[in-house]
């Protein structure tokens, strides 16, 4: 009777420790992977911020003191159109809502804006349009971020 109640005892404690593993394995598992969702976004981030300076730098300053030629404004489309494919996959892959989802998709649409007017060679539109852009990676950072 004694040996059979111990028994019982070690099965159940043998349950109790097997949940508890499986418990924590699916914790750590999770904690893992919005760690590797930071680190992926934080570095998709870098990314956005290197295009963004780059086009910055061409529109904006480079802009104001010279003439910009044709591969000027194939540099700018380019970027913009980095940007545009960043805010895309972010809705996709790091969603955190649908206001998150509306902001990066609002830095979509004037990325792509100004992507259009690179080739027309429109500096005064590119550079509205970049002004917008900025607003709306600001946005996001102060909504989400801090
Ligand atoms: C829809 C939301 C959203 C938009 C739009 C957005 N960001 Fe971010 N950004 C974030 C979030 C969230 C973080 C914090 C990521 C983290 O550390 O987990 C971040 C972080 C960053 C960082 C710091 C990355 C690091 O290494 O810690 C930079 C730089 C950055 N963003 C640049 C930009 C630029 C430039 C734009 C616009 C072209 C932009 N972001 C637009 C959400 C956004």
């Amino acid at each position: 009777m004694r040996q059979r109640t111990l028994r019982q005892m070690s099965t159940a404690g043998t349950v109790i420790i097997l949940v508890g593993l499986a418990t924590g394995t699916a914790v750590l598992g999770q904690v893992q992977k919005e760690h590797e969702e930071a680190k992926g976004l934080a570095a998709l981030m870098q990314v956005n911020r290197q295009h963004f300076e780059a086009m910055v730098q061409t529109a904006y300053f480079e802009g104001a003191e010279r003439r910009l030629q044709s591969s000027d404004y194939q540099n700018i489309r380019q970027q913009a159109q980095a940007i545009a494919g960043i805010a895309r996959q972010v809705q996709q892959d790091y969603s955190r809502g649908e206001r998150f989802e509306e902001i990066a998709g609002d830095l979509q649409e004037h990325a792509e804006e100004g992507a259009k007017a690179a080739p027309r060679e429109d500096l005064p539109e590119i550079n509205v349009q970049i002004g917008e852009m900025a607003e709306y990676c600001a946005k996001c950072h102060q909504e989400f971020r801090w």
